[in-house]
C-alpha cells in the first residue's frame, strides 16, 4: 500500500470533489481549496482540511492537483495565487484545457521551480470515486514514473502519451466525439419519434449495426424523459471543450467547418438553465429549429 502523500486539491466542483473523496479513501493527507469555501464541507467531514487561500493550501503539500473549470482559472489560481509556493512542488493538472494553455502553464510552473504534469481524464464522478478514470498523462517520463503510484489510485490504466500537450490534445479529441456523437444521436432520435417509429425497434436496429456507440444507450432514458438534472458533466463544459477542439483544429490547419453548427447550437444554452444540466440536454436544443433553450 502507498504511504500517505501530502496533497492539495484546488477546485471541489463535480469532478474535483469526487477525486478528493477518492484520495481520502486512499488515506492521503488532503488539503482542499475552493473559491466558494462552503463547497468543501462534505470533504471536511471525510477528513480533509480546508485552506483559506491557494497559497496556504500549497504550503502544506508536495503534490498540487488542479480540477478547476478552465485554463484561465487554472492559471490564475496556480501562477497568480500559489505563485512562489510552486517551488519544489509537483502539479497534476486534471481539468480539460487547451494544449497551448497547458504548455504555457508547464513553462510558468518551471520558471517558479515547480514540476508540471498534465493528467486530463475521461470518465466522470462515478469513475473518479472508484479510481477507474481513463487518465492521459503528458509530461517528462521521469515525472510520470514518479507520479505513477498516485495516478494508479485514480486510474487502473494511466496512459503516458508524450510531452505536455499530447494528453490535452487527446482529451479534446475524445470530447469532440462526445459532442458529435451526442448531437448525431439526438437528431436521429427526434426524427424517429416524429416519424412514429417505435424507439425500441429503432434501437435494436442500431445496436446490431456498426453505427452503434454505447453512449447512445447511456443517455437514452434521460433524453426520452427530458431528465437532465443531477449532471456529472454539464453542458457548459461540453461547449467549452468543443470550442477548444475547434481552436486546436484550426491551429493544426484542419477544416472543422462541420462543427460550426454544433458550436452555434451549444452557444444557445449559454446563460440558460441548460448550462448547468447534464450535457445530453443538447437534446432539448435539437428538438426544433426555434426550440427555446429550456429542457423538457
Ligand atoms: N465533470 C466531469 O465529469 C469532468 C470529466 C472530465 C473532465 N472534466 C473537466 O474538469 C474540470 C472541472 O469540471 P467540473 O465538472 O468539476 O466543473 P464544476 O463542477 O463546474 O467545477 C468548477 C470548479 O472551478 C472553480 N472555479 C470556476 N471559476 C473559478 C474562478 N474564477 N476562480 C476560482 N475557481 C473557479 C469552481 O469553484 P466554485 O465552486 O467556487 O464555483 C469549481 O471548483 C473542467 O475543465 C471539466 O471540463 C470534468
Amino acid at each position: 500500500m502507498l504511504s500517505p502523500m501530502k496533497i492539495a486539491l484546488f477546485g471541489t466542483g463535480l469532478l474535483g470533489s469526487a477525486i478528493a473523496t477518492r484520495l481520502l479513501a486512499c488515506d492521503h493527507q488532503l488539503v482542499v481549496w475552493n473559491r466558494h469555501g462552503e463547497r468543501c464541507a462534505p470533504l471536511l467531514d471525510l477528513g480533509a482540511t480546508a485552506a483559506a487561500s491557494p497559497a496556504e493550501a500549497a504550503a502544506s503539500a508536495d503534490w498540487l492537483i488542479t480540477v478547476l473549470s478552465d485554463g484561465a482559472t487554472t492559471r490564475s489560481v496556480l501562477i497568480d495565487q500559489v505563485g512562489a509556493q510552486l517551488q519544489g512542488r509537483t502539479v497534476l493538472q486534471i481539468a480539460t484545457i487547451a494544449p497551448a494553455e497547458s504548455r504555457a502553464l508547464a513553462a510558468a510552473v518551471a520558471e517558479r521551480g515547480g514540476h508540471y504534469l498534465e493528467a486530463p481524464v475521461l470518465g466522470s464522478r462515478p469513475e473518479a470515486l472508484q479510481g477507474r478514470l481513463q487518465l492521459m498523462a503528458g509530461g517528462a517520463e521521469a515525472l510520470v514514473q514518479r507520479a505513477m503510484p498516485l495516478l494508479l489510485q485514480l486510474s487502473e490504466t494511466p496512459v503516458h502519451l508524450g510531452e505536455v500537450g499530447t494528453a490535452s490534445t487527446s482529451k479534446l479529441a475524445l470530447n469532440q466525439l462526445i459532442a458529435s456523437l451526442t448531437h448525431a444521436f439526438s437528431l436521429s432520435l427526434h426524427l424517429v419519434q416524429q416519424g412514429g417509429v417505435d424507439v425500441e425497434a429503432f434501437m435494436q436496429l442500431l445496436r446490431g449495426s456498426a453505427l452503434y456507440a454505447p453512449t447512445f444507450d447511456k443517455k437514452l432514458d434521460r433524453e426520452l424523459s427530458g431528465h437532465y438534472a443531477d449532471p456529472n458533466f454539464p453542458t457548459a463544459h461540453l461547449r467549452k471543450d468543443l470550442l477548444l477542439f475547434i481552436a486546436a483544429a484550426e491551429q493544426a490547419g484542419l477544416n472543422s467547418e462541420g462543427l460550426a453548427g454544433l458550436a452555434q447550437l451549444l452557444q444557445r444554452s449559454e446563460g440558460t438553465e441548460l448550462d448547468q444540466l447534464d450535457y445530453c440536454a443538447l437534446h432539448a436544443l435539437t428538438a426544433g429549429r426555434t426550440a427555446a433553450a429550456t429542457p423538457g
